[in-house]
């Protein structure tokens, strides 16, 4: 197949989150099984393309309209990355979504959803400079959520697949928006529509037009078609279920693995974990936390409430207090990442933090710490808790989404790699913290759950396969559709 990926973040270049890591990793597992893969992405940097250390550049071209340009880096013989330039992206400075101090961009879902029309109408129109037509469309979160509907409604025939990553950011835009990007008056409502309260929502209108969609996890899945969990759009994804899967993400193995991670001190593995004491020990030294008996907990995500940011700072006194040091790595809200400094400030030598997004950091953490706390309050997938498996470091997780899927509670089944909590308080939390300090504090025990933990097969193999399996069902649904509506359209015989 020739899959065309698009997406609005790429690892290690374009990275707010999780998405960054899927969209690289996902792209290498399918190009791996034989497909040519393009991931198509809109470059918001302020130079020019980042230098990916790659072959040299490919070829480059236009989308139609003479502003939107792409310039292609081939990674392998079946992987290209296009970069995509166009009005409102380039040179600016911040993430794709925020500016430098944090504060979304103005016509940040406007962008995304003309992108959208821009990339499709380029495929409709297949000029000499178009890049290849794909056989499949796949189309990740609310930015390339108007994939699906454009790539209808100017009759491209493409079939086209929607992952979800997070429904907790539907993309929203208003009246003005809607109108300046041509899209029909008569979506303008909550159903047949793609309006989601008051304003439309890119991401609602992947779920209603996409001939598959996919999301991150089987938990998450489920939990997406209830009222609870549907961040108002349950009524839909239920209408949708038999064109839903939810697929795990994988992690890249390669690049996360303690054996030969070029980001680690001391390389170790399962069955051979000696040189996780001199990660640990770095750790310390780094941060200048002091040494305890007691756990080293990390923490490496956005410092947003959705991740549970709020409980665990309010658990940082009392697990101070118990001996455990913290180490807490992310970028996110003003606020949390305020009051967390101050927490630092109180318990110099205990709690450490640093704001920023540092993939050298992320690994030293997965590695040196002990465990690995994820209070997220939902957790479409999680990549982190698998990471964190991986390196010997048993997550301390609340049982939603992914996390459910991924981590089997040690104190609850013999197989277990780590500890589950069931209700989203700091309570619960410390509470879970206690039961993984117990097994800590038994050298055995603990030596054995790290084990397991290790020898968990996180990879993307058989996780791709599934990919593929939902490209050939949204394949041919188009097929079905497509020929259905010639038909229609066909002179009636007069026989
Ligand atoms: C989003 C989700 C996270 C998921 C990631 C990649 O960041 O919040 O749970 O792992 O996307 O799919």
């Amino acid at each position: 197949m020739n899959i065309a990926f698009v997406t609005s973040e790429l690892a290690p270049w374009i990275k707010v989150g999780g998405l960054a890591d899927v969209s690289a990793s996902l792209g290498r597992a399918l190009a791996a099984l034989g497909h040519e893969v393009q991931i198509l992405i809109p470059y918001t940097g302020t130079t020019g393309l980042p230098d990916t250390g790659l072959l040299p550049r490919g070829r480059s071209g236009f989308l139609v309209v003479p502003e939107w340009g792409w310039q292609e880096t081939p990674v392998t013989d079946r992987l290209r990355i296009l970069w995509i330039s166009g009005p409102g992206f380039a040179g600016r400075s911040g993430t794709p979504y925020a500016d430098a101090s944090g504060r979304p961009w103005p016509d940040l879902v406007e962008r995304y959803a003309e992108f959208c029309k821009i990339l499709v109408m380029a495929y409709a129109h297949q000029g000499q400079e178009a890049p290849t037509r794909p056989d499949i469309l796949h189309g990740h979160d609310w930015p390339m959520g108007l994939i699906p509907f454009w790539s209808q409604a100017l009759g491209t025939a493409l079939p086209t697949l929607f992952t979800i990553h997070n429904l907790g950011y539907p993309g929203l835009f208003g009246r003005e928006s809607f109108d300046r990007l041509g899209l029909p008056p008569d979506l303008w409502n909550e159903d047949p529509g793609i309006l989601l309260g008051l304003s439309a929502s890119s991401l609602k209108t992947g779920l209603r037009f996409a001939d598959q969609l996919t999301t991150v996890s089987p938990n998450y899945a489920r939990e997406i078609g209830t009222p609870e969990g549907g961040d108002g759009l349950a009524n839909l994804i239920r209408k949708r279920q038999d064109d839903l899967s939810g697929i795990l993400n994988g992690i890249d193995s390669d690049t996360w693995n303690p054996a030969s991670d070029p980001l680690l001190p001391t390389h170790y593995a399962a069955g051979k974990p000696e040189g996780k004491r001199a990660c640990r020990k770095r750790l310390l030294d780094h941060m200048a936390l002091e040494d305890t008996t007691h756990p080293i907990a990390g923490f490496v995500g956005r410092l947003v409430n959705e991740k549970g940011i709020d409980l665990l700072a309010d658990a940082i006194p009392e697990l101070v207090n118990r001996g455990w040091r913290l180490v807490l790595l992310g970028k996110g809200d003003r606020d949390v990442e305020q009051g967390l400094r101050e927490s630092c400030r109180a318990y110099r030598g205990k709690v450490a933090l640093q704001t920023e997004q540092n993939e050298s950091m992320a690994h030293l953490i997965m590695a040196g710490a002990d465990l690995f706390l994820m209070p997220s309050r939902y957790e479409p997938c999680g990549l982190t808790q698998m990471y964190s498996q991986r390196y010997g470091t048993p997550p301390v997780a609340h049982a939603v989404g992914g996390l459910v899927d991924t981590i089997l509670d040690a104190d609850r089944v013999p197989g277990g790699t780590g500890f589950l909590f069931q209700e989203p308080t700091v309570q619960a939390l410390l509470d879970c913290c206690r039961r993984a300090e117990r097994a800590f504090q038994d050298p055995t025990r603990w030596n054995s759950i790290c084990e397991r933990a290790m020898n968990l097969d996180f990879s993307w193999h058989s996780r791709a396969r599934e990919y593929e399996k939902a490209y050939g069902r949204a394949i041919e649904r188009r097929r079905n559709r497509t020929s259905c509506s010639a038909h229609q359209r066909a002179p009636k015989s007069s026989s």
